[in-house]
């Protein structure tokens, strides 16, 4: 998680779910799990973790303990840590905050499994938030799955009202002594037989699921291409980041204006962020395409003749963000990168991705995600995209063995 860096963005993200949500809520009914729990990691397992958009984050449910105990955490591609709030943060009490930590906290002294480790346990982000605590060890059922001795860290103190799940590099865990995340762990135990995840969420962005060990062919539409994950400047595998080569917007008649063909750069594929941060380059693009100007008092680009590229019914567009990588287009609806300055004024709207200028912070947030079919191979360091089909009844799931050509024996199986 890489907290936006302005307010415009989140407060324009949570009016576009909103606005959506009112239409259309792909619930899931049953208790989460459709996973194939019982089968052997050789033959190939999977664990599905159903999730929820709400607050701009991405939350699905786990349970903790002995009993077990539900707690909602962000699901986070971004981060690296997993840990979850506890009642006895004063923050979770805080009268004048409403209602912090709604997604349920976690009470060690009602477990029977816990275990405390040594190592205190302390994490920023970007917007300054933190939280504070120690390390433990756990039972975890995540999707249907029973998670032994899972090390984690329980923060008693700090501003950030849910815990996460933060599903990148162990490398990059805050702990001195790295653990095994959750994926590692699920390989380890005998859930599923490679560390592969797959990412999916529903046409409106208002659910998915985090596929542990499998892809499900059905959520999207032609070929799955894999893309080499970019290492940092050291060579080490840091952040969870794939080249984009080229940048546009295709109009109603299906015809596209590159503003960049020769971007070679790398952008995170983060669920723990909601927007985007783009290169100003090609942030300018945007504005000079549809005639944005710098409003002082917004302090956003802000342009008019909304209604003509964004439908406000349905919050459909007609107009999509084509972002290039090797060999593959996600085509974004325009929909998902502009927002209207209030609900009685549909006809102007800012755009809500932000100018980055620390190649670092270049980051594809959820509105980019929800487009794509994402399998993200943590033992060959690719990254698989396909354009996400919305066709959500139908699933066609297939585990992933490891191997050097893992996704594609998968999908051919
Ligand atoms: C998580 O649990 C809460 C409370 O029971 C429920 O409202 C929510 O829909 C659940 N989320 C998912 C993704 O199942
Ligand atoms: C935590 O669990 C203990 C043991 O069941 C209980 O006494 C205590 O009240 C619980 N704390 C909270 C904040 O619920
Ligand atoms: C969280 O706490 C830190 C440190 O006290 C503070 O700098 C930051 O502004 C707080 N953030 C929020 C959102 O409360
Ligand atoms: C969990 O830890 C206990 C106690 O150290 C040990 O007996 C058990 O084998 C461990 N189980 C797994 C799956 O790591
Ligand atoms: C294309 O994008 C790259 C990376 O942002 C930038 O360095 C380059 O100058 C851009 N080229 C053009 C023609 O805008
Ligand atoms: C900012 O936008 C508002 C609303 O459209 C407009 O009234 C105002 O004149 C604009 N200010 C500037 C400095 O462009
Ligand atoms: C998109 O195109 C369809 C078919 O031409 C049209 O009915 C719809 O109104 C258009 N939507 C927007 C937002 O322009
Ligand atoms: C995959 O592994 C096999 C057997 O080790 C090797 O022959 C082949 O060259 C590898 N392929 C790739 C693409 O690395």
């Amino acid at each position: 998680m890489r907290l936006q860096s302005s307010l415009l963005l989140s407060v324009a993200a949570a009016s576009v779910v909103a606005a959506e949500t009112q239409f259309y809520f792909y619930g899931f009914g049953r208790a989460g799990v459709e996973s194939s729990t019982d089968a052997l990691a050789d033959e190939g397992g999977w664990i599905q973790l159903p999730f929820e958009f709400s607050d701009n984050s991405l939350i699905a449910n786990i349970t903790i303990g002995t009993p077990p105990q539900e707690v909602g955490l962000i699901i986070d591609t971004g981060s690296s840590e997993f840990w979850v709030q506890t009642a006895a943060n004063p923050f979770c009490e805080d009268p004048d905050s409403d209602d912090p930590c709604v997604y349920g906290t976690y009470n060690s002294s009602a477990s029977s499994t816990v275990s405390r480790l040594e190592e205190a346990f302390y994490l920023s982000y970007l917007d300054n938030t933190y939280a504070k605590g120690v390390y433990a060890v756990e039972t975890f059922g995540v999707g249907g799955a029973t998670l032994l001795n899972q090390t984690f860290a329980i923060a008693s103190k700090g501003n950030i009202s849910s815990g996460l799940m933060g599903v990148g590099f162990e490398s990059v865990e805050s702990a001195a002594t790295k653990y095994n995340g959750v994926l590692h762990s699920l390989k380890d135990q005998g859930y599923i037989s490679s560390m592969v995840y797959s990412l999916y969420t529903n046409d409106l962005g208002s659910a998915g699921n985090l596929l542990f060990g499998g892809i499900d062919r059905a959520k999207y539409d032609g070929d799955l291409v894999s893309l080499p994950i970019a290492p940092n400047d050291e060579g080490q595998y840091q952040d969870l980041r794939v080249y984009l080569q080229s940048f546009g917007i295709e109009n109603p008649d299906k015809k596209t204006k590159t503003f960049n063909s020769s971007i070679n750069t790398a952008f995170v594929l983060d669920s723990g962020t909601t927007g985007m941060n783009l290169p100003t380059d090609l942030f300018m693009d945007l504005v000079d395409y549809l005639g944005a100007e710098l409003n002082s008092t917004y302090d956003a680009y802000i342009f008019s003749n909304c209604q003509d590229y964004v439908s406000f019914d349905d919050g459909s567009s007609n107009y999509t963000v084509i972002f290039g990588f090797d060999g593959i287009t996600i085509k974004v609806p325009l929909a998902y990168v502009v927002q209207s300055l209030s609900d009685d004024d549909h006809d102007t709207c800012a755009i809500s991705v932000a100018p980055s200028n620390d190649p670092y912070s270049y980051i594809l947030g959820d509105f980019f995600l929800n487009a794509a079919y994402a399998v993200y191979d943590f033992e060959n360091y690719v990254i698989a995209l396909a354009q996400a089909n919305y066709e959500v009844e139908r699933e066609d799931i297939v585990a992933v063995r490891s191997g050097n050509n893992s996704i594609a024996d998968a999908v051919a199986s």
